[in-house]
């Protein structure tokens, strides 16, 4: 969703910014924006992609050595120029650039009109510039944390004054901010990625906080004025992590990398001589882990469907009851949360609004909070009890393939740690782990297949719908195949339970509505077969994937796609992954903006 990048320096602010923009357009953007301070403030904005805007600052060329950016992803206030941030206050002094959600803004607004301040935007945001301006007497810093008293929601915001050409100041609450510092130059964002190429030296901010930047140096401070000491640490991710190389796309690329994705999710949490996994970042709470009895797994988008497949995992391998919520309904539901209760929040950002809104409620009714993260820092991450983290490296693709696989691993690691500390063999666990060992090797031998699948995807990209179907660990990789399809080609796909099928999707089947059953050879094949049966008795187009070596399939339906074979509960690890490239080369076959599809954010940071 929304970025911000901020620079103080020595360097000609614009290409830094510039740069960090394009670095932060795979959160998801529909306009973006620019303020630079020199003997007169420069501002521009722009609808569309961070081309746009670099096209005008490369005509304009502004000069100055301190400024901020944003590419804004619209809630209150369509995308058009005037609503892009950076947003000022009526002596033009200010600039502001904010991520999340200010909730008493009409209120704000009124009492600001009411005292003379003239609104030019629809934003909420626009509102901060001008309490700012109310509050400011010679000290930015100060008014700004005092502004920040009045402000209900959720932040992060870089604020530039002509005044002070010397500082930045940024705030954070449930919004992320990160500091960057160089020599002679400081920089921050909303996410690491921006600031990968300038330096590696980064500070996270906590919430409430407030810091200022000035070239080479930062200070924080709380919002109610107590000073911090914070050292900065060093990032992990490598620049060269954010780039293409010889991939056309972020999400090929990202499809790729998945044998790496498992073998790290893999590496060191495999102890062969008592058929278990090694979860480091789990031992803290092993003993509450011993005594749990249900198990609540909340989180949103291709995470949920991780989840999903958790429920059936932890089911298969422990005695836990296992219950898989959405995050955004989990306030909703009565959840019976005991001591004995453990709730996991699976996210790839950590940063999701509504993972980060549930897991905070579960904490509050008391039970262990567990996270599955794979952004290191993140703010679930640091707000979770214990948790591990998935390395599946940066992800860059807005539609998540990579993490999903890692996310898939870990989660069957979880319930193998659990399950052997209960009634789950010896035997059962090795097994297990040999299995896993085997996924990267045949996840290669799948992406050979990708030119199949692009032949695959011109023969069936042309239809607007699809039904996607699988029965019991299969099932929430239909859900998951059918996201991948409609979030970046925009065609139409359903994933169904199969049984279900016949309550509903079948009135839907004719000869231009094709289906993609999932039909490895497990205890569930046979009621694959009969519902492949249905589809093919209305004239439905069928595209099934199966185990290798099964050729029983093919007189059935139109094309077979196969799979290598490994353990049931293992093989949505592999037969996710045709279905992740038949969406890809659907979306590039459509003309489609891959890795940036159209209102799609990759780190969903408002509720
Ligand atoms: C967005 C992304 C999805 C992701 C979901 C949950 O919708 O586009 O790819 O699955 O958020 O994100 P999380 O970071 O919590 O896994």
């Amino acid at each position: 969703m929304c970025g911000i990048v901020a620079y103080v320096g020595g360097q000609t602010a614009r290409g830094i910014l510039i740069e960090g923009l394009k670095r932060l357009e795979y959160r998801g953007y529909d306009s973006s924006g620019i303020a630079i301070l020199n003997d007169r403030p420069y501002l521009a904005k722009a609808v569309g992609k961070v081309a746009c805007i670099e096209e005008r600052v490369e005509a304009d060329r502004p000069e100055g050595t301190i400024g901020i950016a944003h590419t804004r992803w619209a809630t209150h206030g369509k995308p058009t120029e005037p609503n892009a941030h950076p947003h000022t206050d009526c002596s033009g002094k200010i600039f502001l650039a904010h991520n999340g959600i200010i909730e008493n803004y009409q209120r704000l607004k009124k009492t600001l009109s009411d005292a003379g301040h003239r609104f030019r935007t629809e934003t909420d945001t626009e509102v901060l510039s001008h309490l700012i301006e109310s509050y400011y007497s010679g000290n930015l810093e100060a008014a700004i944390q005092r502004a920040l008293q009045d402000v209900q929601g959720t932040y992060g915001i870089a604020v530039i004054h002509s005044s002070h050409p010397q500082e930045v100041v940024v705030a954070r609450r449930g919004s992320p901010i990160v500091l960057g510092i160089g020599k002679d130059e400081s920089l921050a964002a909303s996410d690491v990625s921006a600031l990968a190429r300038r330096t590696d030296q980064v500070v996270y901010l906590e919430d409430n906080e407030i810091a200022r930047l000035e070239p080479g140096r930062f200070f924080i401070k709380t919002l109610d004025n107590r000073a911090i000491r914070r050292e900065t640490q060093s990032l992990e991710t490598s620049p060269e992590a954010m780039d293409l190389g010889s991939y056309p796309h972020f999400m090929l690329k990202e499809i790729f990398e998945q044998p790496e994705a498992v073998e790290n999710a893999l590496r060191g949490r495999l102890n062969h001589s008592e058929g278990v996994a090694k979860l480091g970042g789990l031992e803290s709470v092993t003993e509450r882990l011993e005594k749990a009895r249900h198990l609540i797994i909340v989180s949103c988008g291709t995470s949920y469907y991780a989840g999903l497949y958790a429920r059936y995992a932890f089911e298969t391998l422990t005695d836990l009851t296992v219950e898989t919520e959405l995050a955004s309904e989990f306030r909703y539901r009565k959840l019976n949360i005991r001591e004995n209760t453990v709730v996991l929040a699976i996210s790839q950002s950590g940063e999701t609004a509504d993972t980060l809104a549930a897991l905070r409620e579960a904490k509050r009714k008391g039970a262990l909070v567990l996270g599955l993260v794979n952004v290191v820092g993140s703010t679930i991450a640091r707000e979770t009890h214990a948790g591990v983290y998935s390395h599946a490296g940066i992800e860059v693709g807005v539609a998540s393939t990579k993490s999903f696989i890692s996310q898939l691993t870990i989660l069957l690691l979880m319930a193998l740690l659990v399950g052997r500390g209960r009634d789950l063999s010896y035997e059962e666990g090795e097994k297990l782990l040999r299995g896993l060992e085997e996924v990267p090797g045949q996840i290669r031998e799948i992406l050979v297949q990708s030119e199949r699948l692009r032949e695959l995807a011109q023969a069936y990209c042309l239809n607007s719908h699809f039904l996607y179907i699988g029965r019991k660990y299969q099932y929430p990789v239909a859900l998951e195949g059918a996201l991948k399809l409609k979030e970046i080609s925009y065609i139409h796909a359903e994933g169904y339970a199969a049984g279900e099928m016949k309550h509903g999707p079948i009135a839907l089947i004719d000869p231009s509505f094709p289906t993609i059953a999932l039909a490895p050879e497990d205890s569930s094949y046979q009621k694959m077969v009969s519902n492949i049966q249905e589809i093919r008795a209305r004239e439905g187009p069928v595209l099934a994937l199966t185990t290798r070596g099964n050729t029983r399939l093919a007189p059935l339906v139109s094309h077979v796609v196969e799979v290598p074979a490994n353990h049931s509960i293992l093989m949505p690890l592999l037969t996710v992954v045709p279905l992740q490239l038949f969406a890809y080369h659907s979306a590039v076959l459509r003309g489609c903006d891959v890795d940036k599809p159209r209102n799609l954010a990759k780190s969903v940071t408002v509720e």
